[in-house]
């Protein structure tokens, strides 16, 4: 069959090489129309929390899809999502608030980023409508997460077409200044006036290679935004239910950010659904029954999703019943400890460590390899993707120890093999 997909993030040479064709999915694994298996290291772009084909959340999607396929939540409502709402509510430190649903990572960013604009306009100072993130974020690929979020190596063809009033340096620590937080201090200092909302991949920039920064500058950040009359957004959409060894990633900075949002394991990946969790002194004033009318005239027609929302209760249940936010803390460290040796090779600049995220940055000049210890490691059965010069593991939460150790040293080996 002639495949007709556009592809995303696929060079068109990747596609006259031709890939995998992937039948079925079963923990850990993939299993490709040849039968052969494969190590889904890193998580089927990060989603599969809880590893392919979980019975839980199999069955409650079979149940949902028997009982209510779609239904819209604009002034309407069902069951799934009004306890899916009250259960994100009390997954946050305050309680008080309302979730807007969308179906995925940039859906919620984007409803994230109009709330913050719009909430600034419903308490009359419509002059705040900047949006800013770290410099190299990535929040998703619609046209307003560019605005907030820019890779460069992925996104240059779109740098005329969004704007960047101004940027978040990534932290760079000082002996001064120890969390790298003191030039984006300057940054929204200066801008306080314009700015809506500050958005942020909390402790970790995933796309622009696993870039990792200090809960520290989390904590110094929620800080300096509520002094100066800013929002926060933490995009949790990469980092959240467990990840990072606790259930959110800025729960290791004990902050209360203004607007979250989650997606990819939120189902475990096994449904597009995400959300953007926005406090109750924000979502209080998008009422229609002062003077003028702040309703929300935003939405999209999956919003709440039935069948998505039963995959995402599931997936919650089986976080909290299986513990696998605090199993993943106990890989991590296993992790940690199987991956340190790696520090000592001649090729490797540096090893990054974020709960159950493994990275190893090689030297720049190991370039011409990167692609051969890919396809080495394809042919042992793991699915790397590695970014630039930097591989890097972020399995599924639910591998097994010697699940991982096999792929830590796979990956050791190969790198020696050819660097
Ligand atoms: C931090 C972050 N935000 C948003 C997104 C966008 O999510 P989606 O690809 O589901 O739109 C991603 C995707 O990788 C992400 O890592």
């Amino acid at each position: 069959m002639k495949n007709k997909i556009f592809h995303p993030y696929t060079p068109f040479s990747n596609i006259e090489k031709g890939f995998l064709n992937i039948v079925r999915g079963e923990g850990i694994y993939l299993f490709d129309d040849q039968g052969n298996k494969y190590v889904d290291i890193v998580s089927s772009w990060w989603a599969v929390a809880l590893g392919h084909g979980h019975p839980k959340i199999v069955k409650a999607i079979q149940e949902q899809a028997g009982i209510l396929q779609h239904s819209i939540t604009g002034s309407l409502t069902h069951p799934t999502v009004l306890e899916l709402a009250e259960r994100l509510a009390g997954l946050m430190p305050t309680p008080d608030r309302h979730s807007v649903f969308a179906s995925d990572g940039c859906s919620a960013v984007e409803a994230a980023l109009k709330v913050a604009i719009q909430y600034w306009y419903n308490v009359d100072r419509p002059d705040k409508t900047w949006i800013i993130g770290m410099d190299q974020g990535y929040h998703g690929d619609s046209m307003g997460a560019l605005g907030a979020g820019f890779v460069d190596d992925f996104h240059k063809p779109f740098e005329r077409a969004v704007s960047h009033p101004a940027k978040l340096p990534f932290p760079i620590p000082t002996e001064d200044d120890p969390d790298g937080f003191l030039p984006s201090q300057t940054v929204i200092e200066q801008h306080k006036d314009k700015l809506a909302a500050v958005i942020v991949e909390p402790l970790c920039l995933g796309s622009a290679g696993m870039r990792m920064y200090s809960a520290g500058y989390l904590k110094q950040l929620a800080d300096c935004c509520a002094e100066n009359d800013v929002l926060l957004i933490v995009d949790e959409v990469a980092m959240g239910f467990g990840r990072t060894g606790k259930r959110f990633a800025f729960n290791h900075a004990n902050i209360d950010p203004d607007l979250v949002c989650m997606g990819k394991g939120l189902t475990a990946g096994y449904m597009p659904l995400s959300a953007c969790v926005v406090k109750d002194s924000i979502y209080d004033t998008f009422t229609d029954k002062g003077e003028k009318d702040c309703t929300f005239y935003h939405g999209n027609t999956f919003a709440g999703h039935p069948i998505g929302c039963a995959a995402a209760l599931a997936a919650l249940d089986i976080y909290e019943a299986e513990g696998t936010v605090e199993r993943g803390a106990e890989m991590a460290e296993k992790m940690k400890q199987w991956m340190l040796p790696m520090a000592k090779l001649e090729c490797v600049e540096e090893l990054r460590f974020l709960g159950m995220i493994g990275v190893v940055q090689l030297k720049p000049e190991t370039k011409p390899c990167i692609l051969k210890i890919k396809q080495a490691l394809f042919e042992q059965g793991y699915l790397f993707r590695p970014l630039g010069t930097m591989f890097y593991l972020m399995p599924p939460l639910v591998i097994t120890d010697d699940e991982l150790r096999g792929a830590v040293s796979a990956l050791q080996q190969t790198i020696e093999e050819f660097c």
